[in-house]
């Protein structure tokens, strides 16, 4: 496996390749970001893992600087798991000159995730469609974990015509149903036994729908005031349709129901689709 840091170093490289795919990371791997090398490797004759911590996309007051920087051992890991090139720029490699131009994602970018971390999507979107720009590659994969970035980039490729296939990848979760994040790793050892309580009230609004129960807005209330009562402080439980993150109606039968609460100085965010067809 090569390890690559610069443009110009990454297009000689992949000058002659013509099935590239791409899994862009930030770095500080876990079981699931080797899930998305797992799905992109029988799909591509190269495999292009990209680690870089996007400073767009962090709000003041973020994670930004704390984020784990883990690049030996992630390359480590991506060597055994079969990954071609990691491409591992720096700020000012990605950033030569302030960024001016950014993508504005549609709607969506103010909703949920977007409404508590604004400019967070076009953070996003900007890094994305640069790495993109990078590496050109034919497929991309991305982790249905951030479900609503997901959807920001599935719709940005849709509508600045990309000529990139974007394969989402089903969340990882540890044996008691905590998705798996780097950010699992702010968790204390107590935080982290009560962690697996978001998934858990997600599953069982899932559980309620599939029940019958069609009163949403008070299966989001219960949630929302369990959390808090255990000590969380929930930003969103939400019932959106699956497709395009809009609110539900009578007719709505693919859904998504999206959480995200701080435990202690952890946000943590998770979601779990539910089919009432
Ligand atoms: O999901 C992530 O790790 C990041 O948001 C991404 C897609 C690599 C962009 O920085």
């Amino acid at each position: 496996m090569e390890v690559i840091h610069t443009v110009a170093a990454l297009r000689s490289r992949l000058a002659d390749e013509h099935q590239v795919a791409l899994v862009p990371t930030m770095g500080n791997l876990h079981d699931g970001h080797i899930d998305l090398i797992r799905i992109a490797k029988p799909r591509a004759a190269c495999l292009v893992a990209s680690i870089f911590v996007n400073r767009l996309q962090f709000g003041p007051g973020e994670d930004f600087d704390r984020y784990p920087r883990t690049l030996a051992s992630d390359c480590e890991r991506l060597a055994q798991a079969g990954c071609n090139i990691v491409f591992a720029p720096d700020e000012q490699e990605v950033y030569p000159e302030p960024q001016e131009f950014t993508i504005d994602p549609s709607h969506i970018q103010n909703e949920l995730e977007g409404a508590f971390r604004p400019g967070h999507f076009r953070g996003v979107a900007t890094v994305v469609l640069k790495l993109f720009n990078m590496v050109q590659p034919q497929i991309a994969i991305f982790g249905k974990k951030d479900y609503q970035q997901y959807l920001v980039l599935k719709e940005m490729v849709k509508q600045l015509a990309l000529p990139i296939e974007i394969i989402p990848a089903e969340t990882v979760r540890a044996p008691d149903g905590l998705a798996l994040s780097s950010r699992n790793n702010y968790l204390s050892p107590e935080e982290r036994l009560e962690a697996v309580s978001l998934y858990q009230q997600l599953e069982k609004i899932r559980n309620a729908a599939l029940a019958g129960r069609r009163d949403f807005s008070a299966l989001e209330s219960e949630a929302t005031y369990w959390l808090n009562a255990q000590g969380w402080k929930a930003d969103y439980i939400a019932i959106r349709q699956a497709a395009d993150l809009r609110k539900t109606d009578v007719s709505s039968r693919k859904l998504v129901i999206l959480g995200a609460a701080r435990l202690g100085k952890t946000r943590l965010i998770d979601n779990v689709e539910v089919d009432l067809s």
